[in-house]
């Protein structure tokens, strides 16, 4: 269990949270549902268009140098949205076999033609994969959308389904800056802590993978 970064090459961006803010309370309603509002609606709502830019294959280099994929392996994407993540970890590991998995219609209706068909509609506490069914299983920014009952069984869930590695990517914040613009930014997150409260739950439920922090700057 390593706290490690692996979004560190993610483009950094100050989040415009002064403009956001007034109307989280409006917007969280229509955030929630994860529809076309949340990804491709207007920044009050979400994403404010969550279009493939080429953002992720840094990222998708980094899981690649950091687990040693190689061809032939499994991984899970859990919360995969439009698959961009797993586009990219097709494209910079030859043969590796790519799932996803995202409880939003919307989203994989629209997800990258390449990985479509690996995609699955479902919720990340219930997944319906058999045990060890991945060599690596990431979830980013997905877990914390669940209530903590259901958030400590996708968890549970993660390591069922994994038998080697898996990474976990939640809100959080070392500062108290950091915890007062999550506070005023964020739409549909229902579960978070500082990094010792999330610590507690990965002990509680037995969860041993990697992890990070998204930080709201
Ligand atoms: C902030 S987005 C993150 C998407 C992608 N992982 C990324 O980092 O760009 C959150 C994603 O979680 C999905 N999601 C929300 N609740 C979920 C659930 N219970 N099970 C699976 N996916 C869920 C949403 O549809 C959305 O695609």
């Amino acid at each position: 269990m390593t706290e490690i970064n692996l979004l560190d090459r993610y483009p950094r961006s100050r989040r415009p949270i002064a403009a956001r803010e007034a109307s989280v309370p409006r917007e969280r309603d229509v955030a929630r549902r994860f529809g076309r509002e949340y990804f491709d609606g207007e920044r009050t709502q979400g994403y404010g268009g969550y279009r493939y830019d080429g953002r992720w294959v840094p990222i998708a280099e980094r899981f690649r140098d950091y687990y040693a994929l190689t061809g032939g392996q499994r991984v899970l994407d859990v919360g995969c949205a439009k698959g961009f993540l797993m586009h990219d970890l097709r494209g910079v590991v030859r043969d590796l076999r790519v799932f996803g998995l995202d409880v939003s219609a919307y989203a994989l209706e629209n997800a990258m033609v390449d990985v479509r068909g690996s995609c699955a509609r479902g919720t990340a506490d219930i997944l319906p994969y058999a045990d060890d069914s991945f060599d690596l299983v990431i979830s980013i920014n997905t877990i914390h959308n669940l209530d903590l009952d259901r958030c400590k069984q996708a968890l549970r869930e993660m390591s069922r389904v994994s038998r080697l590695h898996t990474y976990v990517q939640v809100d959080s914040w070392l500062t108290e800056e950091q915890h007062e613009n999550f506070e005023r930014w964020q739409l549909t997150a229902r579960t978070y802590f500082a990094p010792d409260g999330w610590r507690r739950v990965f002990d509680e439920v037995g969860y041993t993978g990697d992890y990070y922090w998204t930080l709201t700057e």
